[in-house]
């Protein structure tokens, strides 16, 4: 497991493990989680593992992505618990019996509440498709495009307990153009996305990323 400082205002997350077990949280297509995958396996993360893929989407795309490679995939079906909680307890369950050091949200599309946020706190990453904090939650495209912005991007922030909240790690922007629908604006955002968050997976990996309050520094 990693080495964590979990004092609050002033975290530096670092893993001292050799090698980082990574959970990817999923809910459909996984192109995020594929770009993870690629990043691993062409060498640019190092030292880090995907142990398990888990979906709340019994048909989820990604989970195939994850057998094709494979790595464990699992179906979670939240209708089949009495409340969240007892969804949540599962699933800390789950990631702790691959031994996680770091979870990562990829287009998992529920809000994580106290129990994961508790087991994995300042460990656990998302993206956002919008430069945050606006634009949260969802149908961001179609907020962004309804609001008129002229920018917008992708933010990979960590996860608190709020809505697309938590400190923020990477962002990357893209222009939003006269004709764009949501289809042709979430596409150029994708591609950034595929960018980022592999970039700050693997600062987190490398210990560089220090949380103060809700600032994010980064170090070369
Ligand atoms: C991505 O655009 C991601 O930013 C977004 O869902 C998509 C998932 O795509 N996440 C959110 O909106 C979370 N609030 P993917 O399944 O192909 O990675």
């Amino acid at each position: 497991m990693s080495n964590t400082n979990t004092s609050t205002t002033n975290t530096t997350v670092a893993n001292s493990s050799i090698v980082t077990n990574i959970a990817v949280l999923v809910s459909g297509r996984g192109s995020n989680l594929q770009a993870m995958i690629d990043n691993i396996e062409n060498g640019n993360i190092k030292n880090a593992n995907i142990s398990v893929v888990i979906s709340d989407v019994a048909d989820a795309y990604a989970l195939e992505r994850a057998k094709k490679h494979g790595i464990d995939a699992i179906f979670i079906d939240p209708k089949s618990f009495a409340n969240k909680t007892e969804y949540e307890q599962e699933l800390v369950k789950i990631l702790n019996s691959y031994d996680t050091d770091l979870v990562i949200l990829a287009g998992y599309m529920r809000i994580v509440g106290k129990e994961v946020i508790s087991a994995y706190k300042n460990r656990i990453l998302n993206i956002h498709p919008t430069l945050l904090p606006s634009f949260t939650g969802l149908h961001s495209h179609r907020q962004t495009l309804d609001y008129g912005v002229k920018v917008s991007g992708c933010t990979v922030h960590f996860v608190d307990e709020g809505m697309d909240t938590g400190p923020i790690i990477l962002q990357s922007c893209v222009p939003v153009l006269e004709n764009d629908t949501e289809d042709t604006l979430s596409e150029r955002i994708l591609e950034q996305e595929h960018k980022i968050y592999p970039q700050a997976v693997k600062l987190f990996i490398e210990g560089k990323l220090k949380v103060e309050g809700r600032i994010v520094r980064v170090s070369k």
